[in-house]
């Protein structure tokens, strides 16, 4: 596979750097050896703006308080104005850490202990947690899965609602894993059947900026008059590889459920982070189009190859279509069987891939990986071939 201009310049070495992803394998496989095609964060450099925007603040080499100016806010409300069309104003948002501990205190200011929240399933599983380990009820409902291409199934989410008296839905756009961007049309009736019923939707727009070639990403607080029943989570940490930068944003534009929110962070002195999460998040908003449009291209590369040769060379695999999100889904069912999945990608293939059954609210289907395909082509290519190889001497066994 011919390798873009992006990924020459951009990618990166980062074994030995105390990364998850590469470093991370011993805790979470129990192995090095193995090619790291798991947690979502990227083996790109950022762009050039963030790091001479860290560069410069390290050269001043004083690292005390840090008084976020109002540029910061500025940097991504124009991106949102720009790239999402989202018109966001200031006093709507509120810094949190991580999109994660922001859904946590989302799930703790707007609802009470033993409420039921409902999430679609699969789905990114700290949903899950957010909700059980804040001591309510989850719900899930399944999607509709035509052969990889998956759908909500809005009788089953209404039902799921009427009959479990739902106060929140945790909703994901683009939706990870099943890379999903949603449809104007299914952002509405999901939020009219949530607002029925008096749900309140939080939306967890992380992805919103990994858009394939075709797709349009709406963000979900612009398909209509919801703000008294919606939030939505973002950050810049996906788009511009800045997870362990620390900054993403709430953007709640209802008074009364900000000051809920803000009330569970002030409870904790939260504070506004760290001075390095606020100069890269602002840099990479004025200064990063260019290289996501690179990284983009990188990425629609790394899963043509991958859809495209698996089709070929493994038809029995089940890829979903990527709309958004640098993460491809495949359904391994009828290649390796259910329940041997994880066995035959990590013990023979040698790969560090998310298996399944974590997507799931109730643990079950073990047939699924999830492929983060923001690495080089060489990784992918090599990847492909192995999943080809093992599964081609299962047959044969
Ligand atoms: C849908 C989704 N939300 C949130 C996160 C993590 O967000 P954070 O690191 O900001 O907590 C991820 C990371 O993969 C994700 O896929």
């Amino acid at each position: 596979m011919e390798k873009t201009a992006f990924e020459k310049k951009y990618y990166v070495e980062r074994f030995g750097t105390n990364c998850v992803k590469w470093d991370g394998m011993k805790t979470a496989y129990g192995e090095l050896d193995l090619i790291p095609l798991w947690v979502a964060d990227m083996d790109f450099r950022c762009p050039d703006s963030v790091v001479e925007a860290v560069q410069k603040a390290v050269n001043n080499g004083a690292f005390g308080y840090y008084e976020t100016p109002d540029s910061y806010y500025d940097a991504f409300i124009a991106w949102e104005k720009e790239h999402r069309g989202y018109e966001v104003k200031r006093e709507w948002l509120v810094y949190t850490p991580g999109v994660v501990s922001g859904l946590f205190a989302m799930v703790n200011a707007c609802t009470e202990p033993g409420d039921t929240c409902l999430t679609l399933n699969p789905v990114y599983p700290p949903f899950f947690a957010a909700v059980r380990e804040s001591g309510r009820k989850l719900v899930t409902s399944m999607m509709n899965d035509d052969h990889g291409a998956y759908t909500v199934d809005y009788a089953d989410f209404e039902k799921k609602i009427v009959e479990n008296d739902v106060k929140m839905y945790i909703h994901c756009s683009p939706h990870n894993p099943v890379g999903r961007v949603w449809t104007r049309e299914e952002l509405v009736t999901l939020l009219e059947i949530c607002r029925k019923h008096g749900v309140l939707v939080v939306s967890d727009e992380i992805h919103q900026d990994i858009i394939m070639p075709g797709q349009t990403q709406i963000p979900t607080a612009t398909v209509g008059d919801y703000s008294d029943m919606l939030v939505t989570m973002t950050a810049p940490s996906k788009t511009f590889n800045l997870a362990g930068c620390q900054t993403s944003f709430a953007i709640i534009p209802s008074d009364e459920i900000r000051a809920k929110f803000q009330k569970v962070f002030g409870s904790v002195h939260l504070g506004n982070g760290s001075s390095f999460g606020a100069i890269a998040c602002e840099a990479a908003y004025t200064g990063g189009a260019e290289w996501l449009e690179g990284c983009i291209e990188t990425i629609w590369n790394n899963y043509c190859y991958l859809r495209d040769t698996l089709a070929k060379e493994l038809p029995a695999a089940v890829v979903s279509p990527l709309q958004g999100t640098y993460l491809s889904w495949v359904d391994l069912k009828d290649v390796f069987g259910s329940g041997n999945t994880a066995e035959y990608t990590q013990k023979r293939a040698r790969l560090a891939v998310n298996i399944g059954d974590g997507f799931y609210g109730d643990g079950e289907n073990k047939s699924h990986i999830r492929i983060n395909l923001a690495t080089s082509s060489d990784l992918i290519v090599e990847a492909v071939d192995r999943l080809i190889r093992v599964a081609k001497e299962v047959a044969a066994e």
